[in-house]
């Protein structure tokens, strides 16, 4: 353990309350700037970036050597650096859709690395004002309160929460419609109890971490959307590994969030899966 990451975690918490007045405020306002990124289902506003800037100006002032790896500085033509220095993981509003349409299913998400090692997490709903904060060891909390996953093992009792990952047609054409509609068929016929896509990975697993949901699956996913939301995940008791079945890998991709490794395991071994292009090694 990194002899400061406490002060890491503390120093990043303050800026993220800060960084969560400046969403709820430009969240207010009817007209916001959106551009696409990738494809016309992959926005990102002002908001994202002015966001990013903040947390990125913030942490790198007070420490120097820290890296960092941002949606909206790679989507600006950033490289990757994934090495062993503490390296802060940021997706400074996942949910852009959701925030574009003022749905308030949106958050802020600081994830912490040290050695490649995911260490700390951090989600704000600035909207919902719901801050899940996690530190490896330390257990899970919502507004400073503990969270429990649900002890579910059973398929038959699961809600799911899921996407159609509509922006994963840009990888595999519409072939892609197959899979994601496939999954969620044999998740149906399995008997699960409903479905539930909230529109933003990280709420997605803060809602498996609290209990709500029991499971989630996604394709084509960033690491900084799950780097933090995973920590929050394992620290309430739940389990994250890849959609294989293989150990989590917050580079490749892909995730699947469950209240149980049973769940996990059974949930995995009905899915149809696709592989990408690992964004780091
Ligand atoms: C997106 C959301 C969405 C998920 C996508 C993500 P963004 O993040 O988490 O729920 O389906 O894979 O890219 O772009 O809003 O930060």
């Amino acid at each position: 353990i990194h002899e400061d990451e406490q002060k890491f975690v503390d120093f990043a918490t303050i800026l993220v309350q800060k960084a969560g007045t400046l969403v709820r405020n430009a969240f207010e306002q009817t007209e916001s700037k959106v551009d696409t990124k990738l494809s016309d289902t992959d926005l990102v506003t002002e908001t994202d970036q002015a966001v990013e800037k903040l947390l990125i100006d913030g942490l790198s002032k007070e420490f120097p050597d820290h890296r960092f790896i941002g949606e909206e500085s790679v989507a600006g033509g950033a490289k990757i650096e994934w090495t062993d220095a503490p390296t802060w993981i940021i997706d400074p509003i996942d949910g852009t859709t959701n925030f574009v349409h003022r749905i308030p299913m949106i958050a802020i998400c600081v994830g912490l690395a040290i050695k490649k090692q995911l260490r700390a997490g951090i989600v704000y709903n600035p909207i919902t004002r719901e801050l899940y904060s996690a530190q490896v060891g330390n257990g899970a909390f919502k507004n400073g309160f503990p969270i429990k996953a649900s002890k579910n093992e059973s398929l038959k009792k699961a809600i799911l929460c899921q996407s159609l990952g509509l922006h994963n047609r840009v990888y595999f054409g519409d072939a892609w419609l197959d899979v994601a509609q496939s999954n969620m068929r044999n998740e149906a016929l399995a008997g699960v109890r409903g479905h539930r896509s909230f529109g933003s990975a990280a709420i997605n697993m803060v809602m498996v971490a609290q209990g709500s949901c029991d499971g989630y699956v996604e394709y084509g996913i960033h690491a900084w959307d799950v780097a933090a939301p995973a920590v929050i995940v394992l620290e309430a008791g739940g389990c994250v590994i890849d959609p294989t079945g293989a150990p989590f890998n917050v580079m490749s991709r892909k995730v699947l969030a469950a209240s149980t490794p049973v769940l996990a395991k059974d949930l995995s071994s009905i899915l149809t899966h696709v592989t990408f292009e690992p964004e780091a090694i």
